[in-house]
């Protein structure tokens, strides 16, 4: 990662406020209109995800695609260029963002980035927000040194291939030399075994699944949600063919198998170790009636598992748009 990150704040109704910048260059998008605009161009973005956007591999070459935000969302496999407008040292990126059964894989056909002025480029496995990283560091099989790369200079078809764990990846760029740029690639390959997950959609279910890893894994809504849970396998062993005994849902985990269970919650930044937990479940409950309302800028839901069962979480996390219900009096 850059030295000092690329600084934003979630925003309390939607997706991402970007107040995006090194504080250096805080002055060229520090107001709030502007902020207002990005805002609304990163929804649109995501949304326009649901809509179609979906990731395809036939994009002609002829069409590069100019990257036009700051903060730049996308679920397309480009080719992106970028050509710095100015001198401005300003730190931008690119938010690779695929189906939660796919990684993104980003590769560079060209760039010219001069290091002798600060230019730099780095490849994030993950989303950054205000230094702090999804998935959180410690959810993360790979250290943060291991999930970052910074190369400057230039380069041509550059063989280099990076590849995220999850289906959110980052591009920050840092280019203080009018002209100069890069132009990068991205596809989407499938994950056989999605851990954690950045939502990309508003309606559809997600099913968490260990598979049998003693790991935690994470589903991150990055608005306000209503979370429904639809199914729950917490604490079964995996015997064949044997159809594990409905327990209904139970709340008294941490007495049971304290590292097998399910967190609902909700958290002000991107390091979802630090959620304010809501809700904790396990239990066997193939119709459970579990719908928790979490009025914080990001929705969580973490599936911890100790290894010792294979557990299953299948959740909806819809936007909460009412804004009564976003009222700290309301007692939400
Ligand atoms: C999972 O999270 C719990 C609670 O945050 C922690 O105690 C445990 O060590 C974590 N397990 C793994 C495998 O990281």
């Amino acid at each position: 990662m850059f030295s000092k990150s690329i600084s934003m704040s979630v925003s309390l109704l939607v997706v991402i406020v970007v107040g995006a910048t090194f504080h250096a260059a805080k002055a060229a998008i520090g107001n709030e209109h502007r902020q207002q605009q990005v805002t609304n161009e990163a929804v649109a973005n995501i949304l326009a995800y649901e809509t179609g956007g979906k990731a395809s591999f036939e994009i002609p070459r002829e069409h590069y695609r100019p990257v036009s935000d700051c903060m730049f969302v996308t679920s397309e496999s480009g080719p992106f260029s970028y050509i710095s407008p100015t001198d401005d040292d300003t730190v931008c990126g690119i938010y690779f963002l695929t189906d939660p059964d796919r990684v993104v894989e980003i590769h560079f056909d060209s760039f010219d980035i001069p290091c002798d002025h600060r230019g730099l480029l780095a490849v994030i496995d993950g989303w950054e927000l205000n230094g702090e990283v999804f998935p959180s560091e410690s959810d993360h099989s790979l250290s943060m040194k291991e999930r970052t790369s910074e190369f400057c200079g230039k380069n041509k078809w550059y063989r280099k291939t990076f590849t995220s764990s999850q289906n959110a990846a980052l591009l920050q760029y840092r280019i203080p030399v009018r002209g100069k740029g890069f132009v990068v690639s991205a596809r989407y390959p499938k994950n056989p075994r999605p851990c954690n997950v950045l939502s990309v959609s508003t309606t559809d279910p997600f099913t968490l699944r260990n598979y049998g890893r003693r790991i935690n894994c994470t589903f991150v809504a990055v608005y306000p949600g209503a979370v429904r849970i639809i199914a729950l396998g917490i604490g079964s062993s995996s015997s064949h063919g044997v159809h594990p005994t409905e327990t209904g849902t139970l709340r008294k985990c941490d007495a049971r198998s304290p590292r097998d269970q399910v967190q609902i919650g909700g958290t002000r930044g991107f390091d979802t170790t630090k959620l304010d937990v809501i809700d904790s479940i396990c239990g066997i409950d193939s119709k459970p009636d579990i719908k928790e309302l979490v009025a914080y800028d990001i929705t969580a839901v973490r599936l911890l598992s100790s290894g010792y069962y294979d557990n299953s979480v299948t959740v909806a996390i819809t936007p909460i748009v009412d804004d009564s219900l976003l009222d700290p009096a309301s007692g939400f």
